[in-house]
């Protein structure tokens, strides 16, 4: 049996979910838009589903916007929020997701001005520093919630009020802290807020954009009425479902989940310690996901371990999955001060809610002499 420990890649997609799908991809498979029984039917399930994603996050239906992933939703935040002002400015982090990042580079070329404010080596931004960002013409403050690498979290609730204080919306990626910790949009002072089904349990391809933003933002795709002409194009409806049920499930067992995955980390995280020389944990250790641990080896290479412990049956990833078969360093442990070869050297171990303290122990009996042989190797 193969130890899966790579749920900020993507997660297992539960059961009942899949047969969710199944039963809508089967029976429930009308056009949404269609005004006749059959479109009716797959209406309710589209607007039921946003109903158990606005419960997770404490929101509005009204406000929930189904859209392709948390790319995409984070694409129409930016371009929506810069098209919607007249500001052409954007503070940001160095430590953003790629589907944050990439959109600012685009928006840049335009002519929009990027603040990046740095993070300290725990990976935490100074809400100061965001303040003293802060310009007349500032549009938008988007900080990614938990990071995907090292899973730190921001004090979103802070930056919301410095940001708010200056009449500037905040937008918060929190595609990774949805499922893994209470997410409440309006307790963080989101204005927007992006998610993705796949992070916890549901499928890919189906994700969401939070838009408590007034009068609420252009669409981003274009094309047709749906989503009250704010996204175009025939709803996914059984990638909405699942999403739905996904937001449902992890609302009911958000406790449960945490207590279970925070307690394998630190067996983890001190039975590394224990047997393993020279190791070193990225990141805040307070102010992290329950699930996730990054850790440098010092002196051994990264993508190898990765191998030898996928050779094992062991899934863990080296800097970010969605981007990784790069040998490139990570940006996000670079962003932290770490050097090239101790970001080189550094892994992610993101647990979920099916791993047992057998898997952990598993991992930990193997570690020791990969570690070494790793080390030895680029000697
Ligand atoms: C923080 C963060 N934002 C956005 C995304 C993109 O999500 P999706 O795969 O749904 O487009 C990811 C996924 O890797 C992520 O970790």
């Amino acid at each position: 049996m193969r130890i899966y420990l790579d749920h900020n890649a993507t997660t297992p997609v539960r059961t009942e979910v899949v047969e969710a799908m199944t039963a809508t991809l089967r029976e429930g498979w009308g056009n949404p838009s269609s005004t006749h029984g059959e479109g009716a039917a797959a209406r309710a399930a589209v607007e039921r589903a946003r109903g158990q994603v606005a419960a997770l996050l404490g929101v509005a239906e009204r406000a929930v916007w189904f859209t392709s992933g948390a790319t995409e939703a984070n694409n129409t935040a930016l371009h929506g929020a810069l098209a919607g002002s007249r500001g052409r400015h954007v503070v940001t982090s160095t430590v953003e997701h790629p589907s944050v990042d990439e959109p600012l580079r685009a928006l840049e070329a335009r002519g929009v001005t990027v603040t990046r404010v740095g993070v300290d080596g725990a990976g935490r931004v100074d809400p100061d520093a965001v303040a003293a960002a802060l310009r007349d013409d500032t549009a938008l403050v988007s900080v990614i919630l938990a990071n995907n690498e090292t899973g730190v979290l921001q004090d979103a609730a802070k930056l919301a009020e410095i940001a708010h204080a200056r009449g500037v919306p905040l937008h918060l990626d929190a595609t990774q802290a949805i499922g893994k910790l209470p997410v409440d949009a309006l307790a963080l002072g989101a204005d927007l807020l992006s998610g993705t089904a796949h992070k916890l349990n549901g499928p890919k391809g189906t994700g969401f954009l939070v838009d408590r933003s007034r009068p609420g933002l252009p669409a981003f795709v274009q094309g047709g009425p749906q989503e009250r002409r704010r996204r175009g194009g025939t709803e996914n409806t059984a990638g909405i479902v699942g999403l739905g049920l996904a937001c449902a499930l992890a609302q009911r067992e958000l406790e449960a989940r945490a207590r279970h995955v925070s307690a394998l980390r630190d067996r983890l995280w001190s039975g590394l310690q224990a047997y393993v020389p020279r190791v070193r944990r990225n990141g805040s250790a307070e102010h992290v996901l329950p699930n996730t641990l990054n850790v440098e080896f010092e002196g051994a290479a990264g993508d190898v371990l990765l191998d030898a412990l996928d050779l094992e049956g062991v899934a863990v990833s080296a800097g970010a999955a969605c981007h990784s078969g790069s040998i490139e360093p990570s940006a996000v442990l670079l962003a932290m001060g770490r050097t090239p070869e101790q970001a080189r050297g550094s892994l992610r171990f993101s647990l979920g809610p099916g791993n047992s303290a057998a898997e952990i122990d598993r991992v930990l009996a193997l570690l020791p002499a990969l570690v070494a042989r790793v080390r030895e190797a680029v000697r």
